[in-house]
């Protein structure tokens, strides 16, 4: 009799633990992205980078999701090219710690040249080819430290650059074409500053710790690129035959061309926890 009770308390346990692990199993891909992204910015905020190893887990989860996680398909209206190149922003979720989006670009779309600041952006190409074009400040760091290049920084001359100009280094100016690994920027690395033009219809999965936020000063400013041969490079610490790898940036009004429209993202729900 006791035995019997026992075997049935084992079958209990088992039965529940079958059902935890099916919920477990459950656990749609952008819940699993929202949970992970609590865990990896609960301590984060304007300039405060998560670990390395909390990078790395928030990476491998984004390398991990499709489209068909997202309910995107290349031949949705967001994506046809035959319309006005309209850029479409589905938010799935944003708090004070992050945001996640999904842009969805028409084929020569361009999303130009902006800045991320004191952020850490996580961007996952669901499908398509883009190009990619990004910049740092040469000028972020205190004086005497080099940035990740060995180049010396130069102090903040901004006043002393020509016509609101300031110097920055080229990081990214490449094609990419899914399925490729997560990029990551960081505040003063990365390619804080970047441009994207889609080359084909493309879908861009976007986490953003912290959100843009204007009142705490997090907003999103555009720019144009010059050649750094363009103006006068007094003060500026680059060799001659390095220049192709530097630009002049100058703040600009948010450019009139730029249609960028959000809309309901009728993929998996996330549940708020
Ligand atoms: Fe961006």
């Amino acid at each position: 009799m006791r035995i019997e009770e026992n075997r049935s308390d084992v079958k209990v346990k088992v039965s529940n633990e079958s059902k935890r692990k099916r919920r477990q199993k459950k656990v749609s891909p952008v819940q699993r992205l929202y949970n992970t992204c609590k865990e990896v910015f609960a301590d984060c905020g304007p300039d405060i980078v998560p670990s390395p190893e909390k990078i790395q887990t928030l990476v491998a989860v984004l390398d991990k999701i499709s489209q068909a996680d997202v309910d995107l398909r290349p031949n949705m209206l967001f994506f046809d090219g035959n319309r006005a190149p309209i850029i479409t922003y589905l938010q799935l979720h944003e708090c004070d710690k992050f945001s996640i989006g999904i842009f969805c670009l028409p084929p020569s779309s361009v999303i130009p040249l902006h800045n991320h600041p004191g952020m850490t952006v996580f961007s996952k190409l669901l499908f398509g080819t883009m190009h990619i074009k990004s910049y740092d400040w040469l000028d972020t760091k205190d004086k005497g430290d080099a940035n990740p290049d060995g180049v010396a920084p130069v102090a903040n001359h901004s006043n002393s650059y020509p016509d609101g100009l300031r110097p920055a280094k080229l990081k990214v100016n490449s094609e990419f074409t899914a399925h490729c690994s997560t990029s990551v920027l960081y505040p003063t690395d990365g390619g804080n500053m970047h441009c994207f033009t889609a080359k084909t219809a493309c879908a861009v999965l976007d986490v953003l710790g912290p959100p843009y936020c204007d009142p705490e000063g997090r907003h999103c400013q555009y720019y144009f690129d010059y050649p750094l041969t363009d103006f006068p490079v007094d003060g500026v610490p680059v060799p001659d035959e390095e220049k192709d790898g530097y630009a002049w940036l100058k703040e600009r009004e948010n450019p009139e061309d730029l249609v960028l429209l959000g809309a309901p993202y009728d993929g998996p729900k996330i549940t708020e926890t």
